[in-house]
């Protein structure tokens, strides 16, 4: 596809499309509660689409509206064994919780996704749920198609090994089926929409610093979400708006959860002109609007605690750092490696493409300032991320720049490319 280039003053307001990572949950809560859950601001991208998929195939009536998704929860007990291998597509999100939630029911299950799913680590998640109990069977003992056998679980207290919202998220699911109480403890403080969930929907979790605590044997009621819009969606107009010379952009209902928030703290010590105002609180989880402006930039270093807290968000900094003054380093970032693709190689190949000077390191990079960026062919590798830092990339190009497998946005941004048009025109 080809994309938008050598565009000034991009001026306007966008909504951005509701988070991924709530919108994910709010199906899962939905099917496991009893009566009723509305949920608005729904993510209609493919990922969020393959958990409904995958709660449908369990026997859980959902209905899609225009405005709305409507989950007819069935309770824990009233999930169903799934005729066929339960489809997971691109979301690892979907695979990784599933795993937790199906390690504790009376059936089996297959979960299977596509070529970028067959690479991510799924040991990360078996590991701990085997202490549990869970029984698994996985390609390779690690990689997808997983087969859950599911089983009676235990409670046990872990340690995250890594700073993973996913790993998580996926034994606090197992936890809320075992007989007593489950501590788990951080690695670093991760997103924490699955506690926030919990609690709305009536449930108890205690979360004291890093350390987690969840009884089993808990039941959800059915409740009305509004999900905030997705701060990882916004940060792709967050940078533009601050390197796009003559630019003024507005971004309305972005979700300002602290645990998400990283880039926010990072454009503020860059010396970017950002202006954050709260309007809203669901529950614990706030939303407000964002204002960028075209901005003088300086390089900074990026890493430790923040990382988690700006993980996704992380190929859209590389481009903001070479647009300011100075070296920037990301460290602390190796959970890159394990994303839709490797995200540290794939963001040095292609800014490299456009003209970028920039070098991978073991757990980041060094992106040079003050880079001008040139026309290219570059790739996606399928990650919808990445296709979106290269549109924004390509809005300072000089020449043409050509994307190869574009559609991978549509995982979570299927408006994206109207929301560009839309600054300019
Ligand atoms: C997510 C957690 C993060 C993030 C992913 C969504 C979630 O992954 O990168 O896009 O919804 O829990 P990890 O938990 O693997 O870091």
């Amino acid at each position: 596809m080809q994309l938008v280039t050598n565009k000034q003053g991009l001026n306007g307001t966008i909504r951005v499309p509701g988070d991924k990572s709530i919108s994910h949950r709010s199906i899962m809560f939905g099917a496991l509660a009893n009566g009723t859950t509305t949920v608005s601001n729904f993510l209609k991208g493919e990922d969020c689409l393959s958990t409904i998929g995958v709660f449908r195939a369990l026997g859980v009536p959902i209905e899609e509206f225009q405005d709305k998704i409507v989950v007819h929860g069935t309770g824990w007990d009233g999930l169903k064994r799934p005729d066929a291998t339960l489809d997971v597509g691109n979301s690892g999100t979907t695979i990784r919780l599933m795993l937790g939630i199906l390690a504790g029911r009376p059936f089996d299950a297959t979960l299977e996704g596509d070529a970028s799913i067959a690479k991510r680590p799924m040991g990360r998640v078996m590991l701990p749920l085997r202490e549990m109990g869970a029984i698994f069977e996985a390609k390779d003992a690690n990689f997808a198609p997983v087969k859950v056998t599911g089983t009676k679980l235990q409670p046990m207290t872990y340690r995250l090994p890594v700073a993973s919202a996913q790993v998580k998220s996926a034994i606090i699911f197992a936890a809320l089926q075992a007989d007593g109480e489950t501590t788990i403890i951080e690695k670093e403080k991760t997103r924490d929409h699955t506690e926030q969930m919990i609690r709305q929907f009536g449930g108890t979790i205690i979360t004291e610093g890093l350390t987690i605590r969840i009884n089993g044997g808990q039941e959800f009621q059915g409740q009305n979400v509004v999900v905030p819009g997705d701060i990882s969606s916004a940060a792709f107009f967050i940078v533009a708006g601050l390197i796009i010379p003559n630019s003024k952009i507005r971004l309305e209902n972005v979700g300002l959860n602290p645990t998400r928030t990283g880039i926010i703290d990072v454009v503020k010590e860059m010396g970017g002109k950002i202006t954050v105002e709260q309007t809203s609180k669901a529950g614990d989880e706030p939303a407000g609007t964002v204002i960028v402006e075209t901005s003088d930039l300086k390089g900074i270093e990026i890493g430790g605690d923040i990382i988690p807290r700006l993980i996704d968000e992380l190929p859209v900094i590389a481009l903001l750092a070479s647009q300011a003054t100075g070296k920037t380093v990301i460290k602390d970032a190796e959970e890159l490696k394990v994303k839709e693709t490797n995200r540290i190689d794939a963001v040095v190949t292609e800014l490299s493409k456009m003209g970028v000077a920039l070098v991978g390191t073991d757990d980041g990079m060094v992106i040079e300032g003050n880079q001008t960026l040139h026309g290219a062919t570059v790739q996606s590798y399928g990650d919808h991320r990445m296709g979106m830092m290269l549109q924004i990339a390509a809005l300072l190009a000089d020449s043409d720049v050509t994307l190869e497998n574009a559609e991978a946005i549509n995982v979570s941004y299927p408006s994206f490319f109207d929301d560009v048009t839309s600054l300019y025109k």
